[in-house]
């Protein structure tokens, strides 16, 4: 399987009406994991990159609610880089990517949503001990 294919660019089901717009996202359903944490990330300039990490236990969707941002993703030997810039679209990030979110606008809300909890032993933070594991 491609990188591209590991990490697919979901769309979400609108609901909406002349009302407005209305995106449900369920988990197990529109997304391939049940969510037990939630986070945005916002007030990111445009010079920043966050991220800069893989997860050995958590599986991740990116959606920019609000704004854009870009997101490189790697598995070590494949890189894409996917512009999130509709609250309708999500980026599927599976277990031991590595990401790097940055070119964040300033009305950019990163909206993430995570299969686990926060533990931050799961987190590995630098890049050559990561290439050693996807070895
Ligand atoms: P960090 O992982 O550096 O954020 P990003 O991936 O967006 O660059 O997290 C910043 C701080 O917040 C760090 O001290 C860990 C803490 N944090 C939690 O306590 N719980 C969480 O769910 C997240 C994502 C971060």
């Amino acid at each position: 399987m491609t990188l591209q294919e590991r990490c697919p660019v979901l769309k979400f089901d609108d609901l909406g009406d002349e009302r407005g717009k209305l995106v449900v996202i369920e988990g197990g359903q529109a997304i391939p994991f049940d969510i037990k944490r939630v986070f945005y990330i916002y007030e990111s300039d445009s010079t920043v990159v966050r991220g800069q990490h893989a997860n050995k236990e958590s599986e991740f969707v990116l959606i920019n609610v609000a704004g854009k941002s870009k997101v490189r993703i790697t598995d070590g030997s494949e890189e894409i880089i996917v512009s999130l810039d509709k609250p309708m679209t999500g980026v599927y990030i599976p277990k031991m990517i590595w990401k790097d979110m940055y070119d964040f606008s300033s009305d950019s809300v990163l909206l993430v949503l995570a299969s686990t909890h926060y533990d931050g032993s799961e987190y590995i933070r630098d890049y050559d001990e990561y290439l050693e594991l996807m070895k």
